[in-house]
């Protein structure tokens, strides 16, 4: 397999880390990411020992914030001349009360929406550069619930529960990801691929804010058994990064035993439009 310029968003825990770890194992060089120096550094100390691979790099940012998105992404561009894997895999859920960023977003979807819009657009010179590139990003089978979206109201300013916002964050993140396809077809841009995946119910520490409640305790509790391990949780992102089978595949929704529908139950190229023009709109100091 030839060694790929990779780079892992949420790599300092859980799936991005796996992620991170077994790559680096195929002897690509990876840039890991994390919002946490300390625990980011323990990441990259642990992936060079257990590995031996000495191309690894390590950036912190908070994508709870525009402004350290774009200049995490400039201090890439500064550093790399070429990107051939961008694996959008920071997510999180919070609790079932509404908060906002410091730009005032809604953190579901700043997090799991405008961060991978924004950090996809602003890494485009430098996946362009690749003769091969691959955007994959991390959605989940929650894309299927949460209901009947609003579109008038896609920061849930109304109706909002921890389990809409997160189900709408991941239908809408797949949404934009489709509809970069159309928008580099458009601007002669043939060379990058854009697929989303799923891990399938992981153990990890996603649900850190989101256990706060009693009842999700419960949930939690109960579930925990279905939960896989991170090797299988990790597949569909290093699947979808760097098999062989897929270059050239864009469009699609892969879970761990392979291509998965996306429940289109509620998509429209309309809808596809009005997330991506809402994306442009929010980001559109930052671009
Ligand atoms: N686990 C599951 O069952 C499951 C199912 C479906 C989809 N997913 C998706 O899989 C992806 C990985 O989640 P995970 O389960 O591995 O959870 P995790 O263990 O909590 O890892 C999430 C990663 O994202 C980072 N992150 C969180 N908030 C951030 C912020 N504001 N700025 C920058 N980085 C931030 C975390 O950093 P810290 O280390 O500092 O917290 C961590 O590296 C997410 O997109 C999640 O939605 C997970």
């Amino acid at each position: 397999m030839d060694s790929k310029i990779i780079l892992v968003t949420g790599a300092s825990d859980g799936i991005g880390k796996e992620t991170a770890m077994t790559l680096a194992k195929q002897g690509h060089t990876i840039i890991i990411h994390g919002r946490n120096k300390q625990k980011l550094q323990a990441v990259y100390n642990d992936i060079k020992a257990e590995t031996g691979n000495t191309n690894i790099d390590m950036f912190t940012a908070d994508f709870l914030s525009f402004a350290e998105i774009k200049r995490f992404a400039d201090t890439i561009k500064q550093k790399y001349d070429r990107l051939d894997i961008l694996v959008n895999n920071a997510g999180a859920q919070f609790t079932d009360k509404r908060e906002t960023t410091i730009d005032g977003h809604e953190k579901t979807m700043m997090i799991n929406v405008f961060a991978p819009f924004l950090l996809t657009t602003l890494l485009l010179d430098l996946l362009k550069k690749s003769p091969s590139a691959r955007v994959v990003t991390v959605s989940s089978a929650s894309h299927k619930m949460g209901g009947k979206p609003d579109l008038n109201d896609i920061e849930l300013k109304n109706n909002y529960t921890m389990s809409r916002a997160y189900g709408f964050s991941k239908l809408y993140v797949i949404w934009v990801m489709r509809h970069f396809i159309t928008e580099t077809k458009k601007a002669g841009i043939n060379n990058i691929t854009f697929n989303c995946v799923h891990p399938a119910s992981t153990q990890t520490n996603l649900a850190r804010e989101s256990s706060s409640s009693l009842r999700f305790r419960i949930i939690m509790f109960l579930w925990k058994p279905m939960l896989i391990s991170l090797a299988k949780g990790a597949k569909s992102s290093i699947e979808a990064g760097v098999s062989p089978k897929l270059e050239g595949v864009t469009g699609k929704y892969f879970g761990p035993k392979g291509e998965e529908k996306v429940s289109d139950k509620y998509y429209s190229t309309q809808n596809e439009q009005i997330i991506w023009d809402y994306c442009l709109k929010v980001t559109e100091d930052y671009r």
